[in-house]
């Protein structure tokens, strides 16, 4: 266990940004969170510096060895920047401060653009097994909000507004970019729980009836934190399983992971042609 001083929130935040700047003292421009079995982006990074995450003050740290996690650092189309491998879910216990603490600390690393990718189900009776999602939308169900508490007036308002969390100038060049590439897309709303059981044909019934068009288990508390600071967002999905009428089987770990892999260079054309247009 590390010991570490008790000190406010942003005081860690600002301890970890110093640590991370002694150790790569270069500005970056995009912060890349990588969703479930979605990490083959970071084998197009031109890598320049990795830290992993224990060896920075206060970030939180994975609880299981085999799943260490770091900040990767490099080029992407010609862009600076910092990918998370490994992220944190509210399901394995982390506090949603924990969980969105990453954010804040890109944020001070001067990130000026939040992209983040995740695997999850679709309701939508049109979304295939491999598809993509690019949310355009989403439905906090999550039961906390990583903005509970004082707010940190160093990073945003009270009451930030949530109307269009995710930047739609973004949406429609990914889905241009999508059609240029013959890629199966969709726009949607993404509905986030806290897991990590899967859902009852009940839950999938009433996801679909108060307007989701994909269910997963994290990206909303780090885009209501980016949001928070006014940071743009673009994220999407993998469709990793059906959870439409008719569609519904027993999920496997095995078949996530395969749809994932299925879904993820698409995936990576999208975001990488993406970031050569910021
Ligand atoms: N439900 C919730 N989260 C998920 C699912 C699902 O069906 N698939 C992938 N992540």
């Amino acid at each position: 266990m590390r010991q570490e001083p008790t000190i406010c929130y942003s005081e860690q935040i600002s301890h970890a940004v110093n640590d991370i700047v002694e150790k790569f003292p270069k500005r970056v421009d995009v912060g890349i969170i990588l969703g479930t079995g979605l990490g083959q982006l970071i084998q197009h990074i031109t890598i320049e510096k990795e830290i992993p995450y224990e060896e920075i003050p206060y970030f939180p740290v994975s609880t299981v060895e085999s799943h260490k996690g770091k900040l990767i650092f490099g080029k992407l189309e010609g862009k600076s920047v910092v990918a998370m491998q490994g992220r944190f879910h509210y399901y394995e216990g982390y506090s949603m401060k924990e969980v969105t603490f990453p954010v804040r600390v890109m944020y001070k690393l001067g990130i000026q653009h939040l992209f983040v990718s995740n695997a999850a189900g679709g309701l939508n009776p049109d979304y295939q097994i491999g598809g993509l999602m690019v949310i355009n939308d989403h439905i906090d169900l999550f039961p906390e909000n990583p903005l509970r508490g004082s707010n940190l007036d160093d990073f945003g308002v009270r009451f930030p507004d949530m109307s269009e969390p995710y930047a739609l100038g973004l949406v429609e060049k990914a889905m241009q970019i999508a059609k240029n590439n013959s890629l199966e897309i969709h726009q949607g709303v993404y509905a986030a729980v806290q897991g990590p059981n899967l859902e009852t044909k009940a839950e999938y019934k009433y996801l679909r009836t108060i307007g989701a068009d994909a269910i997963g288990m994290s990206t909303i508390p780090e885009v209501i934190v980016a949001r928070h600071m006014d940071l743009p967002v673009f994220a999407i999905s993998a469709i990793t399983d059906l959870c439409s009428p008719g569609n519904i089987k027993k999920v496997k770990i095995e078949e996530v992971l395969a749809a994932a892999a299925k879904a993820e260079p698409g995936m990576g054309i999208i975001i990488k042609e993406l970031i050569k247009t910021l």
